[in-house]
Formats: C-alpha cells, structure tokens, sequence
C-alpha cells in the first residue's frame, strides 16, 4: 500500500485525456498534475528543450513525493523518456509503450499508421518501438500539428478542420492503413472529425486507456495502490482561467476548485 499520489505531466492540458481514464480505471487514487501551458506547444521544438522542461516538470512532481510519474504528453513520452528516468527514484510510465501494444493487437493487415506532433513524428520512436516487437508491420507516419489549436479552440466540427484533416490524412488512407494510432494528447478530442475521414474500417487507438492499464499493472505489482480516499491537485505555468474555460469543455468539472498557478523553478 503508498497512499502517496501518482505525478502526472504534460507539456499543457491535452494530458487530461489521459487523467481522465486513469481516474476512471484507479478511482482511489490521488493525483498530481501540472500542464506546462507557459511554454506549449512542445511539439514543435527541439529534442534539448523539451527535455529541460520535462525535468523541470519532473522534478516539480518528485519534491511532492509522488509514488510514479506518468508522462502524459506524446512528444516527452517520445524525446525524453529515457533522460527523466534517469532522474526519476520512482517509476515512469510514458505513453508510448502501451499504446504501440494496443495497436499492434488491433491490425489485421499489419499496416499503421502514426499521427503526432511535428517532435513526435521526426523522432521516430512510434515507428522505432513497433519495430522492436515486430519488424514485419508497416508504419506510415505523418505529423499534423495544427490539430492541437483547433482541439483548444474547440473548432472540432468547423469545416475547416474537415478540410485540414482530409488534407494531413490523404496519404495514409492511401496506404490502406487499418489501425491510426492518435499519437498526441490532443488528437482524441478530434477523433470524430479523423474517423470519419480515415473510414469506419480503420480502428483508432489512444494513449488513454492502454496507459491507464498499464499503470494499474504497476501500482498492483509494484505494491504501491492506494486505499484512501482521492485528493486530487491540478498545477498550470500559465492562464489559469482559459485552461478552465477550454478543459470544462472536454473534461467536465473536474478541475473546478483544485487548479492552482505557479512558476517552476528553471534548471
Ligand atoms: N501534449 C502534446 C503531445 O501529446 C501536444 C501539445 C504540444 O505540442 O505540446 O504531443
């Protein structure tokens, strides 16, 4: 048993699709989470930046005596999950890993495709990881990155977003992918809009529930679940009233009376 509360970080709010079911799938959990919403996006910068922040953010969560981190952003999960271990005396989980497996149970066809952002996308790892388990698959990846404004704006059924999703997804309908592995916090909030576009043959999967699977595995190996009642904490680096404005919109009340803005101590 650790009652102490699991950390959970991503580069701004997107990371709360994630929160979401590991509060559905481990209700007596406590949570810590901090959105970087001063510096998003992340997806669009360089490998030593974003590992810088994500320590930042890490260590952030490691003074709050976090029992594990959860790295809920697709491109840390991606560029930096290896440094933060590095630091880390407790468990990391990233996104990646049980998402890939997911999508590998999923293909018949073994053909998948990988939409992320830019940072996601360039580094390889989706492709890399499929790879390792098995060789055989093919992975089509593209990055879409202007999905994660039109999330936060709340344009999901504007015409627009019909037309930009048609474009960013025309090459990997043609490879007649089966499975489309939504590979960035923000894309499940679109997942109506890219499904209708890619077809109802194409499963999609998320980073959501296969990490919160995974996590439960750990907690249950590990010895670490909790049996008290949940707190739960949620810390932005910036514009807290728009992060409720925007997350009421996806996430309900969730954060009402529990967000809180600081300034992170840079390294
Ligand atoms: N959280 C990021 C991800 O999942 C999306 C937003 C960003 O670019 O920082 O890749």
């Amino acid at each position: 048993m650790n009652n102490n509360p699991i950390g959970i970080f991503d580069s701004g709010i997107g990371g709360l699709t994630v929160t979401k079911e590991i509060v559905k799938q481990l209700p007596d959990e406590s949570i810590i989470y901090i959105g970087d919403t001063a510096r998003v996006p992340y997806g669009t910068r360089s490998k030593e930046i974003i590992t810088r922040f994500a320590k930042e953010l890490t260590n952030f969560l490691l003074k709050r005596n976090v029992k594990c981190l959860v790295v809920a952003c697709n491109t840390v999960s991606s560029v930096a999950l290896e440094e933060i271990k590095k630091i880390s005396p407790v468990p990391v989980l990233g996104v990646v890993e049980s998402t890939i497996q997911l999508a590998i149970k999923t293909t018949k066809n073994r053909k998948i495709g990988v939409i992320g952002t830019v940072g996601t996308i360039n580094s390889k790892t989706y492709d890399k990881k499929i790879h390792e388990i098995n060789p055989k698959i093919e992975v089509d990846s593209i990055p879409c990155p202007l999905f994660v404004p039109i999330a936060e704006e709340g344009l999901e059924t504007h015409q627009a977003t019909k037309l930009l999703a048609e474009g960013y997804l025309k090459g990997l309908k043609k490879r007649q992918i089966d499975t489309l592995i939504l590979g960035c916090t923000h894309y499940p909030l679109l997942s109506k809009i890219i499904q209708a576009v890619m077809g109802r043959k194409v499963s999609l999967v998320d980073s959501a529930k296969p990490t919160a699977q995974s996590l439960r595995k750990i907690l249950e190996e590990k010895r670490l679940l909790s049996n008290k009642k949940p707190r739960y904490e949620f810390y932005v680096t910036d514009a807290p009233e728009r992060v409720l404005q925007v997350a009421s919109r996806f996430f309900g009340k969730i954060l009402n009376g529990k967000l809180q803005q600081i300034t992170l101590p840079t390294l």
